[in-house]
């Protein structure tokens, strides 16, 4: 497995908010290519300890085969953190990390059905092994919960246009790869003038955060990881999107148990947003757990 080309979003801004400091225990709950990961090992030296969360088979194959043993690489989801804690007898973590959504890594997998133009299966699962491949929800869904999935995830003017062009489609061929489907969106959804991004890519969006249960996802993390916070351990949760954007805002703006420490987001400089397209989209926030309840 070739080394991680996705660069780490905000790195500066990620240590100089959660602070990582020497012993420390810290997780990295979407450690993809291991970037963010790799600082904060730097940051905990060798009496602390860093564990890498995955839900990705292939993040956390790619990142055994790297041999860093400052870090733990686990295939598991976020939200069962306190599992995966429980297992290892660690009541409690200094400080949390969220960088939502999916890797470059990922994207650059044509196998993964991630990208507009690749011609393997349109699965978009972030774990292949358990649920629904995207190419499944568009086989079975009606028009009408297909039109709402496009709205309601992707925010999608055009999703009953689309959902009708599904059905019409999949009664004549089945949709089984992303550069079909993106083709599709394309076929009936106008370009808006002056928008250089992509026609497909609210509908993608839409199918990947159904696919990955990813609003539902967050809000439990939201709701249950501040108590595996010890007082005054600190969650930084960089997100892509509005949607993910206003759950987090609420949760740390209402959730008992944190002192919400951005009161807006913070957004990657200039230079970076110039250097990393991918960064453009990022919002930071970061919580601090309180002394109790
Ligand atoms: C944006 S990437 C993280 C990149 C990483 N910060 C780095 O520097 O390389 C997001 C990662 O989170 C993973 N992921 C998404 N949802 C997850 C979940 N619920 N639990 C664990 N990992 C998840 C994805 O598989 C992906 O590898």
């Amino acid at each position: 497995m070739a080394a991680s080309i996705h660069f780490p979003v905000m790195a500066g801004e990620v240590i100089e908010w959660l602070q990582p400091k020497p012993g420390q225990i810290l997780v990295d709950g979407t450690m993809g290519g291991g970037g963010h990961a790799r600082l904060l090992a730097e940051r905990v030296g060798p009496e602390g300890q860093v564990l890498g969360l995955d839900r990705d088979p292939a993040a956390i194959m790619a990142f055994s085969e790297a041999n860093d043993s400052r870090i733990e690489p686990i295939h598991a989801n976020y939200a069962d953190l306190d599992q995966v804690l429980a297992t290892r007898q660690i009541p409690a973590v200094d400080g949390l990390l969220l960088d939502l959504g999916l890797s470059s890594d990922q994207l650059a997998d044509p196998t993964r059905g991630f990208s507009f133009e690749s011609s393997g299966s349109l699965d978009q699962r972030f774990d292949p092994t358990t649920g629904e491949p995207a190419w499944r929800l568009l086989e079975r869904m009606d028009e009408r919960a297909l039109a709402d999935l496009i709205f309601q995830y992707g925010e999608e003017r055009f999703s009953r246009r689309i959902a009708r062009r599904i059905v019409q489609t999949r009664r004549q061929q089945p949709i089984r790869t992303a550069a079909q489907l993106s083709a599709l969106v394309r076929s009936c959804v106008p370009r808006s003038r002056g928008h250089r991004i992509d026609p497909a890519t609210r509908t993608f969006q839409a199918l990947r955060i159904a696919v990955n249960n990813e609003l539902q996802t967050l809000q439990e993390a939201l709701g249950k990881l501040p108590e595996l916070l010890r007082p005054g351990g600190r969650w930084a949760i960089i997100s892509f999107h509005s949607l993910e954007d206003r759950l987090v805002k609420r949760a740390f703006r209402e959730h008992p148990l944190l002192d919400n420490l951005t009161r807006k987001p913070i957004r990657p400089s200039e230079s970076e947003a110039a250097a990393n397209p991918r960064s453009r989209s990022a919002k930071l926030r970061v919580a601090q757990r309180i002394a109790s309840a």
